[in-house]
Parts: structure tokens; sequence; C-alpha cells
């Protein structure tokens, strides 16, 4: 395939030397490349720089576009979703706007196990089809690679249903995909008595078929009071590990649960959420290799208190920003919107917002070697914006899209 000339680019943005996680004061260092050009090749980056520096463009390149006054961003990576599932539930979202609690509405059946329940109804191809719509969304808005975890199966069956169906959309589309298995994410009615009975049937049962048809990268579990204590969220971490799973764990959304603490002592790749932290919860995560990674949409629909950035910038914590998208805390897979959010409610720089939607984005899903910056040979998935007067104007202006076009593999979606 003939060489792609993508010119006069008003700005191409996030353009490193190094391929490296961001941490702390590093956050707010965003490199650009002012009036400049980009080749692309067989979907990848292969050259880029000033435009002063390009001589005779349109002799060498089979396509030249024209990218005059855009910023051209590297896709966002959503490093934490939940976006195979069976149907909405906007019916809790009225009985929570009524006043009814996360505890009254998880008593008359709603939250995770109403998300399980209509899953045992969906088929394979229902879910597959609706989590492939959710992805031509997202990719809409911007978003080049996501994870995606299981746990409205909650059962042998239905956790490997979920997961074959991620395996799928992995195959099928053109996004980078990660899968998440996440059998601990709440406990089944069946087992509702029996917890230890329950951790046993996902380490016995679950996860040596999903080591042996591979069905999964990462392990996850919701070390949450109620749910899944620091203890037991180690015990089944471990289990994952010994089969080649890294963790990544939903730790203090709701309660200083331990679980940052916990993803820490494992050498987990993320914890995720963040709502609830004190200083022994940032200083672990400070000290640590592990990526803190805040989901301020979910923050926002539980009307919580969104994730202490700031804090954890300036103890030198590395984070990353992901939308959650999930039927019952975070109803959007929009990462404008959570870049949005992070600005204004969690007080993080424009620049800032984008190195932890991009590269630290795709550290916390392992594919920081084919996305997350602008760098040659990482994938040509890019955002072409709207003529906007500034970076900043792109989460100042909220609401509204700025982008003009997505590329994904150097093909325009
Ligand atoms: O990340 N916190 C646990 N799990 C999801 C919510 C799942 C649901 O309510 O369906 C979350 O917010
Ligand atoms: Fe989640």
């Amino acid at each position: 395939m003939a060489a792609i000339l993508i010119k006069n680019i008003r700005l191409l943005v996030n353009t490193p030397a190094e391929n490296m996680l961001l941490r702390g004061s590093q956050l707010a260092t965003l490199p650009c490349i002012e009036n400049a050009y980009l080749v692309l090749e067989d979907g990848l980056i292969t050259g880029m720089g000033e435009m002063k520096e390009l001589v005779n463009p349109e002799k060498q390149f089979g396509t030249v576009t024209d990218a005059t006054g855009q910023f051209l961003l590297p896709c966002w990576c959503d490093s934490h979703t939940h976006l195979v599932f069976a149907r909405s539930r906007e019916e809790e979202f009225i009985d929570k706007i009524k006043g009814l609690s996360y505890a009254e509405i998880a008593a008359k059946g709603g939250g995770i196990l109403n998300s399980a329940l209509k899953l045992q109804e969906a088929t394979p191809s229902q879910l597959f089809n609706s989590a492939w719509k959710r992805l031509e969304e997202i990719s809409q808005t911007g978003t080049g690679a996501v994870e995606i975890k299981s746990g409205y199966g909650l059962t042998v069956e239905g956790e490997l249903k979920m997961l074959r169906v991620i395996k799928k959309l992995k195959e099928k589309s053109p996004l980078i995909i990660r899968s998440t298995f996440l059998g601990a994410h709440t406990y089944p009615l069946a087992y509702k008595d029996n917890h230890q009975g329950y951790i046993d049937l996902i380490i016995r049962e679950m996860l040596p078929v999903i080591a042996r048809e591979k069905l999964a990268d990462f392990i996850d579990v919701f070390c949450e009071t109620g749910f899944f204590s620091a203890a037991e969220t180690m015990e089944i971490c471990k289990a994952g590990m010994a089969l080649g799973l890294k963790p990544k764990i939903h730790a203090n959304q709701l309660h200083l649960s331990g679980g940052t603490q916990a993803g820490v002592e494992l050498g987990a790749l993320s914890v995720d959420h963040l709502e609830t932290m004190d200083d022994a919860a940032i200083r672990s995560l400070a000290g640590s290799s592990t990526i803190g990674t805040l989901l301020p949409t979910a923050a926002f629909f539980l009307r919580m208190p969104f994730q202490p950035a700031r804090q954890l910038i300036e103890a030198g914590c590395a984070i990353a920003i992901a939308s959650d998208y999930n039927p019952g805390s975070s109803p959007s897979g929009n990462m404008n919107l959570v870049a949005a959010m992070s600005c204004i409610q969690m007080k993080m720089q424009p620049e800032e917002v984008i190195n932890a939607g991009t590269i630290n984005g795709a550290f916390a899903m392992e594919a920081e070697k084919e996305a997350g910056s602008i760098m040659i040979g990482k994938k040509a998935n890019l955002i072409f914006t709207k003529p906007v007067p500034s970076l900043a104007y792109l989460f100042y202006a909220f609401g509204n899209s700025h982008i003009d076009k997505v590329m994904i593999n150097g093909e325009f979606i």
C-alpha cells in the first residue's frame, strides 16, 4: 500500500521521544509538534516532523490529506469498561432520582445481579451485536483501544459466555481490545451464604478453562465492603496470576477497602476507581509500579466525591483515566466527557488529562507498544479535531463534539 501523507497539521499532539509511563509531575508535559506532517504506511505511523522539513511532498505519497487548522491526537485508550451487557438499567436510574439508595435498589433485584439475570437469557450473538454497536459508538468518539471485563455471568457458563463474546470482538473489531476476567464482581444468589464456595468455583472451575482457551489477559476483583475482602481479593488474584493473568482491581470505590494496598502487594497492573482514599492508600500507590485508574463518570453518576487526582499526582502516582462504561454506574463510554470531567471536577490540567487518557491508559491495559501516543511503529489510531481555538477548548466546551473524524489503523471510520 502506498504511503499516506497528512500535511499542514496545526498541532500534532503527544509525540514523546520515549515510550514511558508518566507519574506525578511528568503528566503535565505533553510533547507536541506545531505545523506538522505525519506519514502512515500499512496502518502504522512511519514518519513525522515539521512541515518545513518536508520537500516535494505530493510526489512520494499515494494519498495526501490536508489537516489545515486541525489538531491530531492519538485515540483514547479506555482501560476499564464493562461494555458487554444484555440490557440497560434506566429503571434503577429513575429509582435513584426518587431517592432510593444503592442497597434499596439491590434489595428490589437491581444492581449487578439484575444485569446477571438479563445476561443469562441473552444469546452470544445478541451480546456480540449489542457490544459491537457500543464499540462503533465509542470509536466515533475517539476511542481506539479498550479493555472489556466479564462479571455479569457469575456462573461458569455465564462467565465463559461473556469472555467468548469478548474474544470474538477482539478477532473482528479493528480496535485494540484487552479482556479481563471479573468473575469476582459480586456473589451470585446461590452463594449468598457460602462465599468460599463461590471463590472455589472461580478458582477451580472458571480459571482453568479461561487459561486453557486463552479467554482473558487480566483478572479483576471487586474489592469492596459487602463484596470481596482484601484477603479474598488476594486469594483470587494469586490463582489468576499463577495462570498468567495480571491483576487489575476495583479498589477503594465506596469504602477504604484495602484494595489499593492489596493491589500494590500483588504488583497489580492497576487499581481502579479510588473515590475513597486516605493517606496510607495514596502513599502505598505512590511507592509502587501500579497505575491508579480514575473513573470520574462513575463518581458523577453515583453522586460520589470525585477521585483525589491532585493529591495522587502530587504524591507521584502514575494515573490513568477511563470510562467504566457499564449499565449500573457509568452508562457512557465517551472519553471526551471523562476528560472534561477530569479537568472540571478533579482539577487536572488538559495536558495531564490527555496523557492519562492516552499513554497511561495504554500502559494500564498493556497496549503501550501499539497505542497511546504518536510514535513511529505505533498504530495510526488518530483523532482529527474540528478547528478549535486551543487544546484546552476541547475540555472547556464540554458536551459538544470537537471531533471531525477518527482514523483507526490508517483508515477513516
Ligand atoms: O465499576 N463497581 C463495580 N462494578 C461496576 C458497576 C457494575 C454495575 O452496577 O453493573 C463499576 O462501577
Ligand atoms: Fe468497573
